[in-house]
C-alpha cells in the first residue's frame, strides 16, 4: 500500500517543520507517494493568487494533506488567508484539536482531551457588511443544522473510538438563543445516538474558566468555529504550548493535517523551530489513515525525547530542529 500524501511546505518555518516530519515519515515501514504544492505569498507574487487550484486538486486527489504554515501579510487589499480559504473551499469541517499533558515541568498531569470545533461556519462563515458611511459594522453568525449535526457527529465517533466516557457541548444558548439554540438542540439530538457517551453541556464562559481551573475533567469538548479557536489555543497553553500543538482538519473528501503555530519569521534558518507539533500533526494523519501503531510509535517515539530533554529551546531544550528530528527517528 503506498499512501499519496500532498505536503504545503507553505513559508517561513513551514517548510523546515514539514521536512522533519516527511523524515520521520520515511524512517516507518511504510511506503510514501509525497507530493510537494504550493501555498502562501510566495506563490501569491509568482503567480497572483497564494492558493492556487492545482493545490487544492492535489489535496482533494491525496489520502491526505501535511500543511506547515504560511506568513499572512496584513494591508494587502485583495489577499486572502490560503489557510481559512482552504478549509472554506474544501469543506473541512471539524478541526481536532488534541490537548494532552507531556513529560516536561511546565505541562499541567493528567490532561488528555480532543477538542472538535466547527470549522466553517459560525462567526468565521465571512457574512460581514458595513453600514453608515463605516460605523457600524456587522459580522453575522451562520449556523445551521446541517453544519452542527456533522460536526457533532464526528465528535461522538471519535469519542466513541476512543473509549471516551463523556462529551462536553460547549455553548452560550442562554445569551445566542437561535445559532447556540440550534447547535445545542442538534448536538442534544445526535447524542441520543451515543448512549455510551455521557453528554455533558457547559457555556463558553465557564468553560473556558475550569479549563484553567481543572482541565483534566474533560475528554472531548464540541463547539461552535470562534468558541473552539479560542478555547483550543487556551488549553494548548497547559500542556507544553505552540511548540508541540497539533490539529487535523477533516470534511468528506480531503484531510489537511497542521500544527498550530504559524511562520514564525524570527525563528527562520536558526534552527530553533521545534518540529514536534509537525510531527504530532503526521501522527494524527497516520491515524486517520489507519496506521494506528505507526502513529503511536511516532507518538511515543516524540514523548520520550521530550522526556529526556531532547528537545528545542523553546522547551528549555539545545537542540536544534534537525537534531530532534534525528533523536526522534532513533527512538521508533
Ligand atoms: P507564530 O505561531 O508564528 O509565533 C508565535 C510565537 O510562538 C513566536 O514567539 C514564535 O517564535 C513561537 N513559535 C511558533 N512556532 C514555533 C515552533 N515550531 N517552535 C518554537 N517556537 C515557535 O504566530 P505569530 O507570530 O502571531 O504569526 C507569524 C505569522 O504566522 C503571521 O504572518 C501569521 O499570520 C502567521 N500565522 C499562520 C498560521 C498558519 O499558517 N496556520 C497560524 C498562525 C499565524
Ligand atoms: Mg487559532
Amino acid at each position: 500500500m503506498t499512501y499519496r500524501v500532498c505536503l504545503l511546505p507553505g513559508d517561513g518555518i513551514g517548510p523546515e517543520v514539514v521536512a522533519s516530519a516527511r523524515k520521520v515519515l520515511q524512517a516507518l515501514p511504510l511506503t510514501w507517494d509525497f507530493v510537494e504544492c504550493r501555498i502562501g505569498y510566495d506563490e501569491y507574487r509568482r503567480g497572483g493568487t497564494p492558493l492556487p487550484e492545482s493545490t487544492l486538486q492535489a489535496v482533494r486527489s491525496a489520502d491526505a494533506a501535511l500543511f506547515g504554515a504560511v506568513t499572512t501579510p496584513p494591508n494587502i487589499p485583495d489577499y486572502f488567508s490560503p489557510v481559512v480559504r482552504m478549509r472554506q473551499t474544501l469543506d473541512l469541517y471539524a478541526n481536532l484539536r488534541p490537548i494532552r499533558s507531556i513529560a516536561h515541568p511546565s505541562s499541567r498531569p493528567n490532561v488528555d482531551m480532543l477538542i472538535v470545533r466547527e470549522n466553517t461556519e459560525g462567526l468565521y462563515a465571512g457574512v460581514e457588511r458595513v453600514e453608515e458611511g463605516g460605523d457600524r459594522a456587522i459580522t453575522e453568525r451562520v449556523i445551521t443544522r446541517r453544519g452542527s449535526q456533522r460536526v457533532a457527529r464526528k465528535a461522538f465517533e471519535l469519542a466513541r473510538q476512543r473509549g471516551r466516557k463523556s462529551l462536553h457541548v460547549v455553548h452560550k444558548a442562554n445569551v445566542l438563543r437561535e445559532t447556540c439554540g440550534l447547535f445545542r438542540r442538534v448536538a442534544l439530538e445526535v447524542a441520543e445516538e451515543y448512549p455510551d457517551v455521557e453528554l455533558k453541556e457547559m457555556l463558553v464562559d465557564a468553560c473556558a474558566m475550569e479549563l484553567v481551573r481543572a482541565p483534566e475533567q474533560f475528554e472531548v469538548i464540541v463547539t461552535t468555529n470562534l468558541f473552539g479557536d479560542i478555547l483550543s489555543d487556551e488549553a494548548c497553553m497547559f500542556v507544553g504550548g505552540l511548540g508541540v500543538a497539533a490539529s487535523a482538519n477533516l470534511g468528506a473528501e480531503a484531510a489537511v493535517f497542521e500544527p498550530v503555530h504559524g511562520s514564525a519569521p524570527p525563528l527562520v534558518g536558526t534552527g530553533k523551530a521545534n518540529p514536534v507539533a509537525t510531527l504530532l500533526a503526521a501522527a494524527l494523519m497516520l491515524e486517520h489513515l489507519g496506521e494506528d501503531e505507526s502513529a503511536r510509535r511516532v507518538q511515543s517515539a516524540v514523548e520520550a525525547c521530550i522526556a529526556a530533554g531532547q528537545v528545542t529551546p523553546d522547551l528549555g531544550g539545545a537542540l536544534s530542529t534537525r537534531e530532534t528530528t534525528r533523536a526522534v527517528i532513533a527512538r521508533l
